[in-house]
């Protein structure tokens, strides 16, 4: 096929370096975006006297045609094709001759690809925040069927303090109601539009940037026709909400698969969201969890991609940009698949509430509560912390835990402890009773979940 540009040279481009180039297999997903941001553009051209209204008619009947035939598999792409801008224009002045040769006037693909990909892109990021609020319900709704259920919480992987299990489930709930706001702050700050801008310089002929601003449902255009075609940040700033996304799903996918060994059995994986083995006739393995896991890389990957591939480009426009659209729509694709496969995965999980509490029983998880209840007796804080590691000592060299040790025992080391004792430390109390604002009890689980239904 020939070049639009073939004008300037003798030679046509070699084959290798010309599928090298080519960037249709990748941007042609754009294609509605080029034909909604060429139709505005010609729209602009007719009303500014550039283009006549016979033109601009022929223009835009000629681009729906085409939108209506690439969506019903009529025309397909050719791969021949140097991206899908030029794509468009050339089938677009097949079917309707020069008509079609005049919309490229003052516009240039450095602020098409830039309107494209914008548009592209604030479509996509509401997507993945309707699936990040999907997942939210799904979290909350999960939290709130286990705010009675008693379980062990962790630092450094240690047993801690007990908490109700819907707990945690909220933290997660807050990390991608968090993710949501970034996702919608890297779109408030694309809003912009660079069309008109044109190669990097604007033009001469008498445009109105106003307009075509405001037909595609952009704030402005972009005040500076060189960052108009440079800028690639909202691509980073999107990047960078999606790396912390999957940053999010991977820490939970994490907890997931240690929960569902059997060393924790906290939770089961219903069937339909685990794999078995090939081999080992007992597996049940959490796949799921494990690929969000590992896809994390690649977004982080491709963060890291576009950053680096914008670090050294001079002003304005380079080919290096083109690398932009594989490491964003990869991103963008990996974090909608995992999202779409995490929250039914959330959803069927079973949490096996008996499991969770015997595991809160063992472990000394109820010594600060120990502490805490000799402090309420009026012993300093810090003389109790020791008490109690003397007695969590005496536990363990008896082979017995903090509930089933004697009062007479207790009495050894302080005269406040009474009888009372059994009750303050058992688990039911020290979940029950941790009701500080965001605190684990019950209670506070059905706070926050109230509270994160009104918020999303
Ligand atoms: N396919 C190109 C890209 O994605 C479109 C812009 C090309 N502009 C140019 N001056 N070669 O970046």
């Amino acid at each position: 096929m020939e070049k639009m540009w073939a004008g300037r040279f003798q030679k046509a481009l070699d084959k290798k370096a010309d599928d090298f180039n080519s960037s249709i297999r990748f941007d042609c997903r754009m294609y509605a975006q080029d034909i909604q941001g060429s139709i505005a553009h010609a729209a602009m051209l007719a009303k500014q006297g550039i283009l006549t209204v016979a033109d601009k008619e022929l223009i835009t009947d000629g681009l729906l045609g085409i939108l209506e035939d690439l969506n019903g598999g009529k025309l397909a792409f050719d791969e021949n094709a140097e991206d899908i801008h030029m794509f468009i224009e050339s089938e677009l002045t097949k079917r309707i001759g020069d008509a079609g040769k005049r919309l490229h006037t003052a516009r240039s693909r450095n602020d098409q690809v830039a309107v494209d990909i914008r548009l592209y892109l604030r479509d996509e990021a509401k997507t993945v925040v309707d699936l990040l609020k999907d997942l939210i319900k799904t979290v909350v709704d999960k939290a709130e069927e286990t705010a009675d259920v008693i379980a062990p919480a962790y630092t450094h992987l240690q047993r801690a303090q007990p908490i109700a299990f819907g707990h945690q489930l909220m933290a997660y709930a807050e990390m991608f109601l968090r993710d949501i706001k970034r996702v919608d702050n890297a779109v408030a700050n694309m809003n912009e539009s660079p069309l008109g801008s044109c190669a990097l310089a604007g033009t001469t002929y008498p445009t109105d940037r106003e307009f075509t601003a405001k037909a595609l449902g952009f704030n402005n255009p972009t005040y500076n026709s060189i960052d108009g075609v440079s800028d690639r940040d909202f691509c980073v700033e999107l990047l960078s909400a999606f790396a912390l996304i999957m940053t999010h799903l991977s820490r939970f996918s994490e907890e997931i698969i240690l929960w569902s060994s059997w060393e924790f059995k906290f939770v089961e994986l219903d069937d339909s969201y685990t794999t078995g083995s090939s081999i080992m006739p007992q597996k049940k393995n959490p796949d799921m969890a494990e690929l969000v896991r590992g896809k994390t890389g690649r977004v982080y990957g491709d963060l890291i991609a576009t950053l680096t591939m914008l670090k050294g480009l001079p002003l304005a426009y380079n080919k290096d940009m083109q690398e932009d659209k594989e490491s964003i729509f990869d991103a963008l694709d990996t974090v909608k698949m995992c999202l779409e496969v995490f929250a039914p995965m959330v959803a069927t999980m079973k949490v096996l509430k008996e499991n969770t509490y015997r595991s809160a029983q063992k472990g000394f998880i109820n010594a600060t509560d120990l502490a805490d209840y000799l402090t309420k007796k009026g012993m300093p804080f810090r003389t109790a912390y020791k008490t109690v590691g003397q007695l969590v000592a005496e536990c363990i060299e008896k082979n017995t835990v903090l509930d089933d040790l004697p009062l007479a025992d207790y009495k050894k080391h302080s005269e406040l402890f009474t009888e009372d004792l059994y009750e303050e430390i058992s688990l039911e109390t020290c979940v029950g009773k941790r009701n500080s604002f965001g605190g684990a009890s019950s209670d506070s689980v059905r706070m926050q979940v109230k509270a994160m239904r009104e918020r999303i």
